[in-house]
């Protein structure tokens, strides 16, 4: 259902890899609720080819960058602005990736090499987008952007490891970029902290069909869907929520408020029951 929340609005949607990255669908939400924007993605992400059919669907261009390199950054943002004919009113980073989880290294045998690069394409290329737009003043007054985190940024899952310290590092850049540009032009921004999602990134975490579950058990609402928090960018990109802004917003089914649900004790309940058998 469209309310045309977007109309008139132009801005930059990163991170959509196939179709079950959250990026996907907040681009298509996005196109449904009247927005136009640039699609992004690493190079070597393009040449998998799945970001054509939603550049088709949603009448979007894709401009390719590495968002480690503050030069790829600038070509996109210049790029965005001409093709957009204006300046942007909204930004989506939703970029993750650590060799040492994909490699399953152990939190105390990490490679600091792949750390730094975690760090690098995880929490700074977010620093890097905001440093590029401001340079550019490539934002409109009420812009919104919006960064994706996640709850091991507060809270110990051991087989996060280093994406626990870019997460907590993505928050703090969000907070202090939104004072900055919030005092210069009244743009908002904020992090969304999503549930467990099965897309390419989330899946690529040891043990993750383990923690998706305790997760979906843990929450009153269950795990939130990807679809959902598409939504939820939506009506941050919206003019909906004007004076939200330096947040970290749970969007979790409630999970980070519990202490232990009824689901997970059963389970619990019937193990113990199972190994007294
Ligand atoms: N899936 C989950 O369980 C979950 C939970 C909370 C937060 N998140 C966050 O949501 C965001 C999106 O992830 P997703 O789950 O949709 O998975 P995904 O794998 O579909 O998306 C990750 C994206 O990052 C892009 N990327 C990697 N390196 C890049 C670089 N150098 N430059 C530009 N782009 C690069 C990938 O190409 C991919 O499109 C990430 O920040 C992730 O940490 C995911």
């Amino acid at each position: 259902m469209s309310n045309n929340l977007l109309a008139g609005k132009v801005g930059i949607i990163s991170g959509a890899l196939d179709e079950k990255s959250i990026a996907w669908k907040v681009a298509q939400r996005a196109h449904a609720q009247g927005a136009r924007f640039v699609l992004t993605n690493a190079p070597i992400a393009m040449r998998m080819g799945e970001i054509k059919k939603l550049s088709a669907e949603c009448d979007a261009p894709i401009i390719p960058a590495d968002a480690t390199s503050v030069e790829e950054l600038e070509a996109l943002f210049s790029g965005a602005q001409e093709h957009l004919g204006g300046k942007l009113d909204f930004v989506l980073h939703s970029i993750g990736m650590s060799p040492n989880v994909r490699k399953k290294k152990d939190y105390g045998n990490l490679d600091y090499k792949f750390f730094q690069q975690t760090i690098d394409v995880s929490a700074m290329s977010f620093h890097k987008m905001m440093h590029v737009a401001e340079k550019q003043d490539a934002l409109n007054e009420w812009a919104s952007i919006v960064a994706l985190s996640y709850i091991a940024a507060q809270r110990v899952f051991p087989d996060y490891t280093d994406m626990s310290q870019a997460k907590a590092m993505l928050e703090s850049i969000a907070r202090n970029y939104g004072h900055r540009l919030g005092v210069q032009k009244k743009v908002r921004v904020n992090t969304i902290s999503q549930s467990p999602t099965k897309t390419t990134a989330g899946t690529g975490v040891g043990g993750f069909d383990a923690f998706f579950d305790y997760a979906d058990k843990m929450s009153p609402l269950g795990n939130a869907p990807a679809e959902a928090c598409a939504d939820y960018c939506i009506s941050l990109f919206s003019d909906l929520t004007r004076y939200v802004t330096m947040q970290n917003l749970l969007h979790d089914g409630g999970f980070s408020s519990m202490g232990i649900s009824e689901h997970v004790v059963e389970a619990l309940t019937k193990m113990a029951e199972t190994q007294q058998a």
